[in-house]
C-alpha cells in the first residue's frame, strides 16, 4: 500500500503547486484504488489524492473502505485537508487506520476519528 500510494504521486496534475500527492485505499473486500491530486487553472476545483482514490472506489461500487495511505513528497509526512477528513468519515469506519508518509518513508498513523473528531454524522 505504501509503494501503491508513492506511485500514485507520478500521476498527479499539479502544473500549479508542483506538490504531487498520492493515495492508496484497501476496501473491505481487500480491493484496492490509488488516486492523485489533480489541479485546476481555476484552484478552487482541485481535487485532493485522498478524495480521488474514495471517489474512484465509491464510483466503482465500494462504499465500504477499510484503510488508506497518503503519501507527500516531503520532509514530514503530509495531513489529510479538512474536505478530505470529511469524506473519509462518510466510508472509513471511525477506527479506519490512515497511514501519511513522507518521501523519506517516515510514517504516522491516525485513526478517522482521531483526525477529524466530533464530526458531522447523518443525524436524520
Ligand atoms: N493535497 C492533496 O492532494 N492531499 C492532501 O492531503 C493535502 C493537499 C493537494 C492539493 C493541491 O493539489 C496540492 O496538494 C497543494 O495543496
Amino acid at each position: 500500500m505504501l509503494t501503491l500510494a508513492k506511485e500514485a504521486s507520478q500521476l498527479a496534475y499539479v502544473p500549479y503547486s508542483k506538490f504531487p500527492v498520492g493515495a492508496a485505499l484497501k476496501t473491505s473486500d481487500g480491493t484496492v484504488f490509488t488516486g492523485c491530486n489533480i489541479e485546476n487553472v481555476s484552484f478552487g476545483l482541485t481535487n485532493c489524492a485522498e478524495r480521488t482514490a474514495i471517489f474512484k472506489a465509491v464510483s466503482q461500487g465500494h462504499t465500504k473502505l477499510d484503510e488508506i495511505v497518503v503519501y507527500g513528497e516531503t520532509e514530514e509526512p503530509i495531513s489529510p485537508c479538512g474536505a478530505c477528513r470529511q469524506v473519509m468519515v462518510e466510508f472509513f469506519e471511525p477506527d479506519s487506520k490512515v497511514t501519511l508518509m513522507a518521501k523519506n518513508g517516515k510514517t504516522v498513523e491516525m485513526m478517522v476519528r482521531e483526525l477529524l473528531p466530533y464530526s458531522f454524522i447523518d443525524f436524520t
